[in-house]
């Protein structure tokens, strides 16, 4: 295999290296072009441009491979749990039974919130967006962990292991506390002898005087939807997360941007989207063509919610496990979700339908998510918030690795202008 490009520019040859990744992906590095050629690359939305090398998760588009530090998904799926995965994807291995039991315990010992944080929800109206929310409390946490975000590599990767537990453990109770926030309903305090998921719950839903214990169906089914967003290589939010770490901004700032990328509709945001898309159509008695017609408009703002992906052109494994999930989950909690029906209905007719097939157009992970999280009672204005929990590992692995990087650089991309040529200034009394 060729170890370097050539670019034939005018009458020259320019060599360019050639990196390949252990999984025989090929890049060409550019990082020299400019200063040997005066060009410089130009991708528009980074589509076909690496932005670093990592070792934490393998896609393959074409094939619809998704691996979490070599493990395949499906495999972690069916025998692992968030947590633990969530100690693969941040450590790079599955964790020892000892391991396991430390990581456990420090979310556990990390999952209370400083009471004067809950006057950060209080300066919201309870009907703002939960993702804004959840953004301003985890951007707030360096005000009460100073001494893990001092903004020096060093200095936080050397706490880095307390920083991740707590920005893990944390943001699921922030969500927790943002759902009571709009209920009107008192926060509920973690229970430390709670597993991860069962805590989450009981945040979430006990009473004052009645705890809520989920089902083991229950707490099994939000593990997986966890897990299953855990991580997903330079996604918009994650990459979000590389760029403003790349600052030497310690993880907790870092997370809070992420979580502003992932609210847009087109990437979190998208679950609830396609919860109201299933919704309109079944109040409106239609069986999707419209929607489908709609969205072969090709305007973005018309697409079929849940359905594409910048990455997979083939199947997201991730939607195909959640959708199987769906029927076990409804089954055993014995409800019977109409939204389900018309979901299916929609994918065959769309992945019958020449413009999607064409596309490569597939359901993604934001497809079947929503109807899961409704059967489990989360409210959809909540589903976001429930992606950044579950993808709040991929953003700390992500983040250490731009923190550890010995000649990291600050994430700086250029661009082609194509404005104004040089003008002269001219008094506004000379101006037309
Ligand atoms: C997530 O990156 C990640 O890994 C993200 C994620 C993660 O885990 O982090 O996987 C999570 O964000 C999943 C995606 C959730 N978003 C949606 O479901 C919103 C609907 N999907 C799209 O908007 C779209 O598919 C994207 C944003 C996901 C991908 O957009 P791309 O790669 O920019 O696709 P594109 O615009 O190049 O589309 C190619 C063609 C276009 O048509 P033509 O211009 O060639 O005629 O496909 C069309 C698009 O119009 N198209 C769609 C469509 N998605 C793409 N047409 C109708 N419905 C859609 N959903």
């Amino acid at each position: 295999m060729a170890t370097t490009a050539s670019l034939k520019l005018d009458d020259k040859e320019f060599p360019l290296p050639i990196i390949v990744g252990t999984e025989g992906e090929k890049a060409i590095d550019t990082r020299a072009l400019r200063a040997t050629t005066g060009y410089i690359a130009f991708d528009q939305g980074y589509g076909n441009t690496g932005s670093c090398e990592s070792k934490i998760t393998y896609l393959d588009g074409d094939n619809g491979i998704l691996r979490h530090r070599g493990y395949p998904i499906e495999q972690l799926a069916s025998r692992s749990d968030f947590v633990e995965t969530a100690y693969l994807v941040i450590y790079g291995e599955l964790p020892t039974l000892a391991q396991r039991k430390d990581f456990g315990l420090l979310l556990r010992k990390n999952a209370a919130v400083e009471t004067q944080m809950q006057k950060i929800l209080e300066g919201f109206p309870t009907a703002a967006s939960p993702m804004a929310m959840l953004s301003a409390l985890v951007s707030a946490l360096p005000a009460y962990h100073a001494d893990l975000a001092t903004n020096n590599f060093e200095k936080d990767l050397q706490t880095f292991d307390l920083a991740a537990a707590i920005a893990m453990s944390k943001i699921r109770t922030f969500v927790a506390m943002i759902y009571r926030y709009q209920k009107g309903l008192p926060f509920m305090f973690p229970k430390q002898e709670l597993p991860f998921c069962d805590n989450f719950l009981h945040m979430m839903f006990s009473e004052p005087y009645k705890d809520y214990i989920a089902m083991p169906e229950v707490s099994k089914a939000l593990n997986l939807l966890l897990l299953l967003h855990a991580d997903h290589e330079q996604n918009c939010s994650t990459s979000t997360v590389r760029m403003v770490g790349s600052s030497a901004s310690n993880l907790f700032t870092a997370i809070s941007a992420g979580v502003c990328a992932l609210a847009g509709p087109l990437h979190g945001g998208a679950n609830v989207a396609v919860m109201h898309m299933l919704q309109s159509i079944h109040d409106e008695g239609d069986d999707g063509t419209r929607f489908i017609a709609a969205a072969k408009s090709g305007s973005k703002s018309n697409r079929l919610m849940g359905f594409g992906h910048a990455v997979y052109r083939n199947f997201d494994p991730r939607a195909k496990i959640i959708g199987e999930a769906c029927d076990t989950v409804l089954k055993k909690l014995g409800i019977e979700d109409p939204l389900l029906v018309i979901a299916k209905n929609l994918e065959q007719a769309a992945l019958r339908d020449d413009y999607f097939i064409s596309r490569k157009l597939y359901p993604n992970v934001d497809f079947y998510s929503g109807i899961i999280m409704r059967a489990l009672g989360i409210p959809m204005n909540m589903f976001t918030t429930m992606f950044a929990i579950g993808r709040a590992p991929g953003y700390i692995a992500n983040w250490r690795e731009v923190a550890s990087q010995p000649k990291g650089r600050i994430y700086r991309p250029r661009q082609v202008y194509v404005g104004a040529t040089k003008r002269d200034y001219v008094a506004i009394a000379d101006r037309k």
